[in-house]
C-alpha cells in the first residue's frame, strides 16, 4: 500500500471505529487499539502533509475564530415546536392534520414518534459528504458558526459514509440536537464543585456553554454528543417517508437516537408517549418530551407551517413530575464540614416510580425567603434523578397560625452552639468531636475515591462510633477483629476482611490521605496536584501559604483554609496519629521542585506546568501529556502568569496570544521534543 492509500484506508478504518463507539455505543476494538490507528495516522499526515484533508480525523481540533462567532443566515428557517400537554391535546393534532390533508384518508394516519432530547438545536451542512458548517439555532433565522466547536463533537462524522444509495451529493443540511451526557454532566459538576465553580443547574445549560465557547477545546473536554432527527428537503429524496429519511441518515452515519418508533395511528403514539414518560429515566441523556411527526414527506408539504411551527408535527411534553403531599417536619442534618443544613420529612408520596420522603432545602434563608412551613401542603418535584426539591408551599391550603420554621441554635447531634460566620448563609458546628462530623469524615475518610475501605459503610461506622470505638480516622488503625466481630451483623469472615481492608489503606497514595482529610475546599484533584507538588505530607506541612498558592489548581481560598487546617493542633495531632499506626504519608510520584528551586537530579519538567495549543503534528495531545506527566510536569488548559510554557503546534488558538501578552515562553514542537529528549 502507498501512502496515500494506507492513509485513506487509516481514515475509513477510524471514522468505523468512531462510530462503533460514540454512535452506536458497541466498540470493537479497545481504547489502546484506537489511539494506535490515530498516532500511524497522525504521523503518515506529518510526512506527507499535502495529503492531509480537512475531513481527516485527525482534524478534529483545530484553530478557532478570533472575534467570537460569524452569524450565519439559514437557508431554511429553523422552525420551533407546537406543544401538546395531553392525550386528548394529542387527539386534536390528530384531527387538525386530517382536516389540514384535502383527502384526509380513512385509515389512521402513520406518524413517527421521537424523544424530544433536551439540548440545543444545531444545522449541519455537509458538501458532497464532507462537514463543511455548523450553526446553531440562534432566533431561527440567523444562527452562529461553531464549526470549530460542532467537529470537536466525536458523534458528529466530518465525512459521510458513501456506501448506501443515494450518496450523500451537493449541499445537504441536517439538523439535530446537541447534549451533554448526564454522566458528562455529573462529573463536571464534581469537577465545578471541587473548584468551588458554580454548578450548571442541567446538561443543556452546560451544553451550551460549551458550543459557546470561543476555545474548541475546552468544548472537546466537556464530552458533548449530538443526535440528528431532521434532513432538511431539496425535495429530491427518493424515499416516501421520515422514517426511510431516519435509515438514510443512519446509513450515512449520523448519529441516530435509537429509541424512535413508526405508529400506525394516534393510539400507537399515545403508547409511546406513556412508555417514554416512566422510562425516560433511565436514558443516558435528560429528555422532556416526545416529538410527534406525519410520516409522509408528500403530506407533510401538503399540510406546511405556520411562521412559527410546522403543521405536521408537535412536541409533546412529559407530565411535570410534580406531587403534592404535607411537609410533617424540617430536620436538620451535619454534615462533614459542620454545615447544618435543613432538609424536609414529607408524608410518603409516590411521584414518577418512586416514593418521596425527604427533600433538600438548602439552607435557613432559603426556607424564610420560600416561607416553608411546618404542616404546609407542598409541591414537590423531581428533576433527572437528583434528590427531590420542594417547589413551594400551597398557601390556599394552609392552616391559619400555621407558625414560620425556627433554624436550630445548638447541633442535633453535639448540643454545641451553632456559628454562622459573617456573610455565609450556612450554620456550623465547630465541635471537631461532634459524633456526627465525626460520622460523616470518617465516611468520607474510607470512601472509594478516599482510602478506599470497602466494607467500612455507614451502618458500621455509626456503630463504632456510637459505641465510641471511633473518634477520628486514625482510631480505625487501632481496631481489632475482636471489636469489629462484636457488631451487630458482622461475622469472624467479615470482620478479618475489614480489618485486612484497613490495613491496606495504610499504602493509599498521600493524594488519596489530603483528599481524605475532608479539608474544607481541597477536592480530588487539589489532593493531586498538592501530593504531585509537595511529594510528601513534610514538605507540605513545611510549606507556607504562598508555596501551597504557587500550586497549580490552588486558588487562594484553598491555600488560605489548607494552611488554616494544617496550623490546627487538634489536625497536627490527627496526622501525627495517623502516621504513627504506619499510614504512608508520600506519593508515589515524587516532585518538590519548583516550590525550594529546582532539585538536584530532578527532571527539567518537574513541577512545570505546560499549556498545549494548536495541533502537533508527530504526537497526539495525549501522548504530549503523558509525556509531560510521565516527567513531572503538568498539564493545564489556560494560560496563566503561573504557566511555565505553552507549546504551539499547528493552527494555535488564542492561548498563543495569551502567552505572549503575559511573557511565557513559548515553545514550538521541536523545542519541545527536544525538552521532552533532555530528560
Ligand atoms: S423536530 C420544525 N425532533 O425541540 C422543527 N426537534 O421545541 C423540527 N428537538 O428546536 C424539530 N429533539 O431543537 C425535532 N427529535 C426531535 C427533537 C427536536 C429535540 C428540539 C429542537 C427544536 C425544539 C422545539
Amino acid at each position: 500500500m502507498n501512502p496515500a492509500e494506507r492513509i485513506a484506508d487509516l481514515r475509513a478504518r477510524i471514522r468505523h471505529h468512531e462510530e462503533r463507539y460514540f454512535v452506536l455505543a458497541s466498540p470493537e476494538i479497545s481504547d489502546a487499539e484506537f489511539d494506535a490507528l490515530m498516532r500511524e495516522l497522525q504521523a503518515l499526515e506529518h510526512q506527507h502533509p499535502d495529503l492531509v484533508t480537512p475531513d481527516s480525523p485527525t482534524r478534529r481540533v483545530g484553530g478557532r475564530p478570533a472575534e467570537g462567532f460569524a452569524t450565519v443566515e439559514h437557508v431554511v428557517p429553523l422552525l420551533s415546536l407546537d406543544n401538546t400537554y395531553s392525550e386528548d391535546e394529542l387527539r386534536s393534532f390528530d384531527d387538525r392534520v386530517r382536516r389540514g390533508l384535502a383527502e384526509p384518508p380513512a385509515r389512521p394516519i402513520p406518524y413517527v414518534t421521537e424523544l424530544k432530547i433536551d439540548g440545543l438545536s444545531i444545522a449541519l451542512t455537509y458538501e458532497d459528504g464532507v462537514l463543511v458548517r455548523g450553526v446553531t439555532r440562534g432566533d431561527g433565522v440567523r444562527g452562529e458558526d461553531v464549526t470549530a466547536n460542532v467537529r470537536t463533537i466525536r458523534a458528529i462524522p466530518l465525512s459521510l459514509r458513501r456506501d448506501h444509495r443515494p450518496t450523500p451529493t451537493g449541499a445537504i443540511e441536517v439538523r439535530g440536537e446537541v447534549y451533554l451526557p448526564r454522566q458528562a454532566f455529573e462529573r463536571l459538576n464534581r469537577e465545578r464543585e471541587e473548584h468551588d465553580a458554580p454548578l450548571f443547574a442541567n446538561p443543556r445549560n452546560a451544553a451550551a456553554g460549551a458550543m459557546r465557547n470561543l476555545d474548541p477545546g475546552a468544548a472537546a473536554r466537556r464530552g458533548l454528543s449530538a443526535y440528528i432527527y431532521q434532513l432538511v428537503a431539496r425535495g429530491d429524496e427518493p424515499w416516501p417517508t421520515h422514517a426511510e429519511t431516519l435509515e438514510a441518515l443512519q446509513a450515512w452515519g449520523l448519529p441516530i437516537e435509537p429509541n424512535w418508533r413508526r405508529c400506525a395511528g394516534m393510539d400507537e403514539v399515545i403508547d409511546y408517549c406513556r412508555e417514554w414518560a416512566e422510562g425516560r429515566q433511565a436514558l443516558a441523556f435528560d429528555t422532556d418530551g416526545v416529538v410527534v411527526k406525519v410520516d409522509s414527506l408528500v403530506w407533510r408539504e401538503r399540510l406546511g407551517a405556520t411562521s412559527k411551527f410546522p403543521r405536521w408535527a408537535t412536541a409533546f411534553k412529559f407530565p411535570a413530575q410534580q406531587a403534592t403531599t404535607r411537609l410533617l417536619r424540617i430536620e436538620v442534618n451535619v454534615g462533614r464540614t459542620g454545615a447544618v443544613t435543613p432538609y424536609a420529612v414529607l408524608e410518603p408520596v409516590r411521584l414518577s416510580g418512586s416514593t418521596i420522603q425527604m427533600a433538600t432545602l438548602h439552607n435557613e434563608q432559603e426556607v424564610a425567603r420560600r416561607d416553608i412551613r411546618p404542616g404546609d401542603f407542598v409541591v414537590v418535584e423531581k428533576g433527572g434523578d437528583v434528590i427531590p426539591k420542594i417547589v413551594m408551599p400551597v398557601l390556599g391550603r394552609r392552616e391559619p397560625d400555621l407558625a414560620p420554621w425556627v433554624m436550630p441554635t445548638t447541633c442535633p447531634a453535639c448540643g454545641s452552639w451553632l456559628h454562622r460566620p459573617e456573610g455565609e448563609v450556612v450554620w456550623r458546628c465547630l465541635n471537631t468531636a461532634c459524633p456526627a462530623k465525626v460520622r460523616r469524615s470518617i465516611e468520607h475518610f474510607a470512601s472509594r475515591r478516599a482510602m478506599n475501605i470497602d466494607g467500612l459503610g455507614e451502618a458500621v461506622i455509626d456503630q463504632l462510633v456510637t459505641r465510641e470505638l471511633v473518634r477520628d480516622a486514625a482510631d480505625l488503625y487501632r481496631l481489632t477483629a475482636d471489636q469489629i466481630e462484636a457488631l451487630e451483623r458482622m461475622g469472624q469472615k467479615s470482620a478479618a476482611k475489614l480489618i485486612a481492608q484497613i490495613e491496606h489503606s495504610k499504602t493509599s497514595d498521600l493524594s488519596r490521605l489530603l483528599y481524605g482529610l475532608g479539608i474544607r475546599h481541597v477536592g480530588e484533584r487539589g489532593a493531586a496536584a498538592l501530593a504531585r507538588t509537595f511529594g510528601s505530607i513534610d514538605a507540605l506541612l513545611a510549606a507556607s501559604r504562598d508555596d501551597v498558592e504557587r500550586v497549580p489548581d490552588i486558588g487562594p481560598v484553598v491555600a488560605s483554609t489548607l494552611r488554616a487546617y494544617l496550623d490546627e493542633p487538634g489536625n497536627r495531632g490527627l496526622i501525627d496519629r495517623l502516621r504513627a499506626a504506619g499510614v504512608n504519608m508520600t506519593t508515589a510520584q515524587p516532585a518538590p521542585s519548583f516550590v525550594e528551586g529546582s532539585a538536584a537530579g530532578g527532571s527539567a519538567l518537574q513541577g512545570k506546568t505546560f499549556v498545549l495549543t494548536g495541533t502537533l503534528a508527530g504526537t497526539s495531545r495525549e501522548e504530549a501529556t503523558a509525556a509531560i506527566e510521565a516527567r513531572g510536569g503538568k498539564v493545564s488548559g489556560s494560560v496563566s502568569r503561573k504557566t511555565s510554557f505553552v507549546v504551539a503546534g499547528d493552527e494555535p488558538g488564542s492561548k498563543l496570544e495569551k502567552a505572549r501578552e503575559l511573557g511565557v515562553p513559548i515553545l514550538d514542537e521541536e523545542a519541545f521534543r527536544q525538552l521532552i529528549m533532555e530528560r
